[in-house]
């Protein structure tokens, strides 16, 4: 493995050479209007590179290789298709710590804590989809003695892939290895405050995959994410982001009548009973909070629903561990947490900061420490911060802050606890910390979430469907079914033996 600092230094030379383009056909392109916008790293304010501002014409472009490649990977036997994803997971493996450290530079996430993590979990997502090829498998139904009958899972054609910022390389994977295994071919669409990583990663499949099967354009949502969801050779969305242009993409969908996946974060409960054990509830609520990543996480345990009896005890030893996590340089392994993504978002977590303070029932905990070094210090850090005795109706445990903001509601039965956890627009995850088995039980049956959690607060993994109800979307990823179900289309097929 290379040093840190020639890591650094090569990660620096991968922004450069891939400032300024897409990458479909194969090969890197510039955009045809000529137009690029820069790219800065969000902790010490300076520009690493550009990426190409994509427009309709470019995404006529990209679509179309991808329409052109579709067939010929159709045409591969699935478990052909299995293995190169496979070959192009071993070669992401090979680059992870320059993936890693591509990651931290553009996103802020601290390398030890996040990036690096993500990195990983974006190669074994390839790993786990290339085993799936031969699971694409149809049924046959006994429907009448002088019939065959049979159903068949096709791909549908070209996929396009819209990616938020906050978890780009693991949430790229959730939707590209799926669709590319099941046959299609797909364009990326990636977020405008992280694209040299995920370009990155797309330049190092394209050394397994054929020209025009992967293929990633940069811009911006309306004049580049809004020509690809209309491209009438578009089959299939799935989106990751906000509810509301989770709405758009869903409205420009519906006038096409092609499929959607939408994955539009939550307000996730997390239920702590008077006899969980603190010591682990609270470990679990600091990593569920994702305060490593500021708390820029769908799944953020953003609502922590507290016994009363325990909340004191709970919100010290929370605060203690959180006070012992050091801020800083992302690329510094000593760094637990990094830094909020761009300013846009900074700005709209400092305006809930202030309404918080604002509340005179909510006390504010402002934990561990700004970072001192003076690259640092424009650097977009926002303190963790733990609004305690917020009521669940108030603004902070309604709406998705997206920062390393978490309240604190207390309650006094289980009954007004779930009650409180379910009444919320948004239904993505939930946990509840008990020791109470018939509760934990009871709990999991009645919580409105997607994915649900007892004695533990994990991320995402391949294997295991993920995805939200109500307001936090349609669809579920990352699974053996997510594949089925969201990247093939059924074919019923009758044969008459007579
Ligand atoms: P966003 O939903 O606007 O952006 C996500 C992606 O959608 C980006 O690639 C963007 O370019 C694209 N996009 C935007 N408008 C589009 C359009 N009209 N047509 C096609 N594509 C379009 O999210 P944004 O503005 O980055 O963040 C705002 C808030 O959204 C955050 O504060 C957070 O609350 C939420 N969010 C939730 C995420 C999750 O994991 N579910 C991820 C990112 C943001
Ligand atoms: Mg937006």
């Amino acid at each position: 493995m290379d040093k840190p600092n020639n890591l650094l230094e090569t990660a620096l030379a991968h922004a450069r050479r891939l400032s300024g383009v897409h990458l479909y056909a194969g090969k890197l392109q510039a955009p045809l209007s000529g137009k690029t916008f820069p790219v800065a790293s969000p902790a010490t304010r300076q520009q690493i590179g550009t990426a190409a501002d994509g427009d309709a014409q470019d995404v006529a472009a990209a679509v179309g290789a991808a329409a052109g490649a579709q067939a010929d990977w159709a045409a591969m036997s699935p478990r052909a298709r299995g293995k190169i994803l496979q070959k192009a997971a071993a070669q992401l493996t090979q680059h992870t710590e320059e993936i890693a450290t591509l990651l931290a530079l553009e996103t802020g996430k601290a390398i030890r804590t996040e990036s690096r993590v993500e990195a990983n979990v974006l190669a074994d997502c390839f790993e786990f989809y290339g085993g799936l090829g031969s699971e694409l498998k149809g049924e046959t139904i006994p429907f009448a003695p002088n019939m065959l009958v049979f159903t068949q899972r096709e791909p549908i054609g070209v996929v396009a892939a819209i990616l938020p910022w906050n978890a780009p390389l693991m949430l790229m994977a959730f939707k590209i290895a799926p669709a590319l295994v099941a046959g299609n071919t797909v364009v990326v669409k990636s977020a405008e405050e992280a694209p040299l990583s995920t370009l990155f990663v797309v330049d190092l499949l394209n050394r397994s995959l054929p020209p025009g099967v992967v293929n990633i354009l940069s811009g911006f949502g309306p004049s580049c994410g809004g020509p690809l969801v209309a491209d009438r050779r578009v089959g299939k969305v799935t989106f990751t982001g906000s509810v509301d242009t989770g709405k758009i993409i869903a409205h420009a969908a519906a006038d096409r009548l092609i499929p959607t996946t939408l994955e539009l974060g939550g307000k996730s409960p997390m239920i702590v009973m008077d006899d969980a054990d603190l010591d682990r509830t609270v470990a679990g609520a600091v990593a569920g909070m994702r305060f490593t990543r500021q708390g820029q996480s769908c799944t953020a345990a953003s609502r922590m629903l507290v016994h009363r009896s325990v909340r004191e005890e709970f919100v010290a030893r929370m605060a203690d561990k959180v006070n012992a996590m050091r801020m800083g340089d992302p690329l510094d392994e000593a760094t637990d947490i990094g830094t909020i993504i761009s300013t846009g978002q900074f700005d709209r977590v400092h305006s809930y900061l202030e309404l918080g303070k604002r509340i005179p029932h909510v006390e504010t905990l402002q934990l561990s420490k700004m970072p001192e070094a003076p690259e640092l210090k424009d650097g977009l850090f926002v303190q963790p911060t733990v609004f305690v005795g917020v009521s669940n109706e108030d603004r902070l445990a309604r709406e998705e802050i997206f920062g390393p903001v978490t309240c604190v509601i207390p309650f006094d039965d289980y009954e007004q606890a779930i009650a409180m956890a379910n009444d919320s627009d948004y239904g993505l995850a939930a946990t509840i910390w008990t020791r109470n088995l018939q509760r934990a039980l009871d709990a999991t049956q009645r919580l409105q979430a997607g994915f649900v959690q007892v004695n533990q607060n994990i991320v995402a993994q391949p294997g295991l469907s993920y995805g939200g109800i109500k307001q936090s979307g349609l669809g579920k990823e990352a699974s053996m079914e997510a594949m089925l179900d969201h990247f093939t289309q059924k074919k019923t097929i009758l044969i008459s033996r007579d």
